[in-house]
C-alpha cells in the first residue's frame, strides 16, 4: 500500500459545502486510509459571498477533527490545513496580511477560478501571486473554458509558474469521456503536478484516491503516478522546513 497524498478536500466539519458534521468527517477520512492516503490537505472554501467562514472558526473545527482523528488512526494519518481560495482582486494582500491560508502554512496556495473567468484574468492573478512570493496550484484546470481548450494556455500558465492540479474523478471516468480525455492529453503533454479528490461527501462526492492511483499507473506508469500522488505533495511540506 502506498503512502499517498490528498491536497485538494473539503472534511473541516460544517465550514462550506463539504463534510457537515465530525461523523461524516471521520468517515470521509477512513475512506482515504483505507485508499492509502497517509497525509491529507484540508482546503475549505473562500469564496467572496459564498464561503466567508471566519479562519478562527475553520482552525477551531479543524484542530477538533485532528483531535478525533488521532483517536482513531493513531499517528498513521497527517492532517494539514489549507483553503481553496477564489480568485479577487486582494487575494496577494489578504494572504500576506495571514487573513487567508496557505497550503499548510507554505507559500503554495490553491486557487480557484470560476467556470468562464477568461485567460487574462487567470494569468493576471496567476502573476500577482508569483509577483508576491507565492506558488499558485491552479485547482481543477479541467473545469474551466479556458484552460479546457488550450493545450498552449496551459504551458503559458506553468511557464509563469503555476502548478497544475486535476480532480481524481475526472481521471476515474466519473465526469464522463471528455472529462477523462482531457485527463489523459494533460498527462502525456507532461502539463500535470498534482490529483486531489476534491471530495465534499460520504454520498455523491467520496474520495478515491487509490482508485485513481491505480489508473494512472496504468495509463502512465507507476513512476509517474507515485511523482504525482507522493512526491509533488510532499514538496509542499518539505518546503515548511526550508
Ligand atoms: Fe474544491
Amino acid at each position: 500500500m502506498q503512502s499517498l497524498f490528498d491536497i485538494h478536500c473539503h472534511f473541516v466539519p460544517g465550514v462550506d459545502d463539504g463534510a457537515d458534521s465530525m461523523e461524516e468527517s471521520l468517515w470521509l477520512l477512513g475512506r482515504e486510509y483505507e485508499d492509502g492516503v497517509r497525509s491529507i490537505i484540508l482546503t475549505p472554501h473562500f469564496r467572496y459571498q459564498m464561503f466567508e467562514t471566519p479562519m478562527e472558526m475553520v482552525q477551531e473545527r479543524f484542530d477538533a477533527l485532528c483531535e478525533a482523528a488521532e483517536e482513531k488512526f493513531g499517528d498513521g494519518l497527517r492532517l494539514y490545513l489549507g483553503c481553496e481560495l477564489h480568485a479577487s482582486e486582494d487575494m496577494a494582500e489578504k494572504l500576506q496580511a495571514r487573513e487567508r491560508l496557505t497550503m499548510a502554512g507554505s507559500r503554495y496556495v490553491l486557487v480557484e477560478f470560476s467556470h468562464s473567468d477568461n485567460k487574462s484574468y487567470i494569468m493576471n492573478h496567476v502573476q500577482n501571486l508569483c509577483m508576491n512570493g507565492y506558488i499558485p496550484i491552479i485547482a481543477h484546470v479541467e473545469r474551466y473554458a479556458a484552460t479546457r481548450k488550450d493545450m498552449d494556455f496551459l504551458w503559458n500558465l506553468k511557464k509563469a509558474g503555476a502548478l497544475i492540479q486535476m480532480n481524481a474523478d475526472g481521471i476515474n471516468g466519473r465526469e464522463g469521456f471528455a472529462g477523462k480525455s482531457f485527463a489523459k492529453k494533460v498527462m502525456r503533454e507532461d502539463l500535470l503536478d498534482f490529483i486531489g479528490s476534491d471530495a465534499h461527501n460520504r454520498t455523491d462526492r467520496f474520495p478515491e484516491m487509490g482508485k485513481c492511483f491505480k489508473q494512472v499507473s496504468k495509463l502512465m506508469g507507476e513512476d509517474y503516478a507515485r511523482h504525482i500522488f507522493i512526491d509533488n505533495p510532499a514538496e509542499i511540506i518539505l518546503s515548511l522546513e526550508d
